[in-house]
């Protein structure tokens, strides 16, 4: 449609018609479809009225409900507008690929976007034009239970990842019916609310925000997501969607975003819980102020914002501006032309849970296990004739993680399946030995398990947190194993010290005292579709361990939150840390330090940082450092390495982080092989927030470095000069 046509379109709607088209429904509001609600389910709205002029529905299944839905929608329209259709495709719409935290651990961008794609060929083929995905939010507190959610603590990470999702999904042109539209979220700083617990308030400085939370969104719309959700959460005491400098100054004026903004879900009737509308109409008002277009579930804009213009409470050109938003988008999707977009039985027949897909998802599982600790226990030995396959997780279907689509343990590959189909001769005795739920304190598994592991030649010990624990709305106070996990690892550990730990879980837990007992630990985090088929792959060493930890495992839930990239203070702690320093920034009962640091992980074979060197002393703001760092494989195994590159500004204006992560590149290397990986560094990745707010690089010395975060193995100064 032209531009023009779309302006006739518009003219001739009924202020109704408008306020229709910045609704959305959940599909079960008019349809009965057996989608999931994602969230608290309110009074149904009237169906049939609503039908006529809704212009989006959120989350159904599959291409017949979508067509379903299209129709019944088209047929009661008299303007004829196609329903945009979103659903929350996170990792994966049929065949399930890693967590994004999980992702992240693969410090690989391509590898994302190879997932991405085939996250988008399904989705599309079931009729889905817009996924709520990337989630970018900064997460430093794994208390907060969302962190599953997104790739990393670091926004550099979370911002590259992001933007390489938004490239894969989106592609070059929405109108193909393979492609779909991109939502980034939760804008902004969901992930930093106070004390961990989800939906709560965020206070945090302006500097803070730009330096550590915007920027990761900001990559996404600049990679061109077409749209963006404001967060639950109150900023500095204004909701997100209410938030006008937020969704204004920054998002419109600053970054130059046009797409549309959909609110979270009822999130702006929540404006009224939390305490900054009187009532729904002003709540709508508020919303509309802060330039959110569609109002997500519970219709508060379909209730109020015909009132809202007709009182001139709004503008009817601000109405306008949304609805041509909206209409824009639907246009680009080319949903005039063919409101069914990619939806097709056959295609979904042919591509969910293929071959092709399953291959990516495997290899995506494979690369985002990040092995913790292994004391010559993995890979196990190929002539292993019997194992026990021990833990509340070992036969367990719900490996898939929150955001999997409903269903999706079904076709997961168990455990047990992937290990018989990999070794088809072993004897495999399994024990559940006790649960894993909050709570749990029921032991009396635990004697059989030991029982099972000591007649066995080695034992994987399958322990973690239910799907249901991490997610939306699954806030915890101590994130350690839940129920009596550790009683059973010490009572199996000590039966047979031949154990490898393997966890499943969708936070960063407190594994402080696994790691004293287990002799090997490998966190697989929640892998998805082929999690048995990986998991054999990596326990016999048909692949390698690569990951590398894109938040760091606390030693205790006390030290959050526990950003890697921390300042210093005028008195930190003396390094190395020997045992407690009265009047230095510390703990009495803890060291500062995590159990395991942001970018740590180890491999079946070993890689040694031989030099470090970089092409020139100095440089000025336009110039640019080549950076080069020889890595090597030195022990007998092919394998993957993610290298890092850090930063360090000596003396700045304001403290500056210890360590900052500036980019990252992950290789391979056969035994033996050396090579030479290269990074080039220009004067922008010196910058940082001042204290006026204004970003800025100071001239002066800088450190760069490689390892990971606390683990600093080569470095080397240059300088900034003016
Ligand atoms: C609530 C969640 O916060 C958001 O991430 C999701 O996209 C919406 N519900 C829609 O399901």
């Amino acid at each position: 449609m032209t531009k023009e046509a779309l302006k006739a379109l518009l003219d001739g709607m009924t202020l109704e018609e408008k306020a229709g088209q910045l609704t959305q429904c959940n599909a079960g509001q008019f349809i009965r479809v057996d989608a999931e609600i994602t969230g608290p389910e309110g009074q149904p709205l009237p169906a049939d009225a609503l039908n006529r002029v809704m212009g989006s529905v959120l989350t159904f299944e599959n291409a017949k409900q979508a067509r379903q839905l299209q129709d019944m929608h088209l047929a009661a329209d008299r303007n004829r507008i196609p329903l945009l259709l979103m659903v929350d495709v996170i990792h994966g719409m049929k065949t399930t690929y890693p967590i994004p935290l999980a992702m992240g651990c693969s410090f690989d961008d391509d590898l994302l976007a190879e997932c991405a794609g085939m996250a988008r060929r399904e989705a599309a083929a079931a009729g889905v034009h817009v996924t709520f995905n990337p989630m970018v939010d900064t997460a430093r507190d794994a208390r907060w239970g969302r962190i599953l959610e997104t790739s990393s603590e670091e926004p550099l990470i979370n911002g590259r990842m992001g933007a390489a999702l938004v490239r894969a999904t989106q592609g070059d042109d929405l109108s193909d019916p393979d492609n779909i539209a991109c939502c980034v979220k939760h804008y902004a700083a969901y992930g930093a609310g106070e004390a961990g617990r989800d939906y709560n308030a965020v206070e945090i400085s302006e500097r803070a925000l730009r330096e550590s939370y915007l920027p990761a969104y900001k990559a996404c719309v600049d990679a061109g997501a077409r749209l963006v959700m404001p967060s639950f959460n109150a900023l500095n005491g204004i909701p997100s969607v209410a938030n006008k400098w937020l969704m204004n100054t920054v998002l419109r004026d600053e970054w130059g975003f046009d797409g549309v903004v959909i609110s979270d879900y009822d999130a702006v009737g929540e404006l009224v819980t939390h305490g900054v509308a009187a009532d729904m109409k002003e709540a709508a008002c508020l919303a509309m102020e802060a330039s959110c277009d569609i109002d997500m579930v519970k219709g508060v804009y379909y209730q109020h914002l015909a009132d809202l213009v007709r009182e001139g409470r709004i503008p009817e050109k601000a109405l306008d501006d949304a609805v041509m938003r909206v209409l824009e988008l639907k246009n680009d999707l080319g949903l005039f032309e063919n409101p069914y977009h990619g939806a097709d039985e056959e295609a979904e027949k042919r591509l969910n849970l293929c071959p092709a897909h399953r291959e990516i998802a495997r290899r995506a599982e494979e690369e985002s296990a990040v092995l913790l600790k292994n004391e010559g226990i993995l890979p196990l030995k190929q002539n292993i004739r019997n194992l026990a396959l021990i833990g509340p997780f070992a036969e367990e279907k719900r490996l898939n993680g929150f955001w999997s689509r409903p269903g999706a343990e079904a076709y997961t590959v168990t455990l047990p399946e992937g290990i018989r189909d990999r070794m088809p001769d072993l004897e495999l005795v399994i024990a559940r030995g006790c649960g894993a739920e909050l709570g749990d304190t029921d032991t009396d598994g635990i004697a059989a398990a030991a029982k099972a592991a000591r007649s066995a030649e080695a034992v994987v010990l399958c322990l973690g947190e239910p799907e249901n624990d991490s997610g939306e709305g699954r806030s915890r106070t101590e994130v350690t194993l839940p129920g009596p996990q550790l009683a059973l690892a010490e009572a199996v550990i000590r039966a047979n010290p031949n154990t490898a730990v393997v966890l499943f879980n969708g936070r960063p837990l407190v594994l402080t005292e696994l790691e004293k007992i287990a002799p090997a630990i490998l966190e697989m985090w929640y892998p998805g579709t082929e999690a048995g088929h990986a998991l054999a792959r990596l326990l016999w060493g048909d692949a390698n361990p690569c990951g590398k930890l894109s938040a760091g495992l606390p030693r205790t839930t006390g030290q959050y939150p526990m950003p890697y990239n921390r300042t210093n203070t005028g008195r930190p702690k003396p390094q190395p840390d020997t045992g407690v320093f009265p009047f230095s920034s510390s703990y009495l009962d803890s060291p500062n330090l995590p159990l395991y640091s942001f970018g740590y992980g180890l491999s079946y074979t070993s890689f040694s940082y031989e030099k470090l060197t970089l092409d020139k002393q100095s440089i000025t703001k336009n110039g640019s450092l080549t950076v080069t760092v020889t890595v090597r494989n030195t022990g007998d195994r092919p394998g993957k390495e993610a290298v890092q590159l850090y930063m360090r500004d000596l003396v700045a204006s304001v403290v500056r982080p210890v360590q900052q992560l500036i980019d990252y590149k992950k290789i391979s290397l056969e035994p033996g092989e050396k090579k030479d990986v290269v990074f080039t560094v220009t004067e922008k990745q010196l910058r940082f927030w001042d204290f006026n707010c204004k970003e800025i690089s100071e001239p002066g010395d800088f450190e760069l470095s490689v390892g990971c975060a606390d683990h600093l193995l080569l470095t080397h100064r240059f300088t900034l000069k003016a």
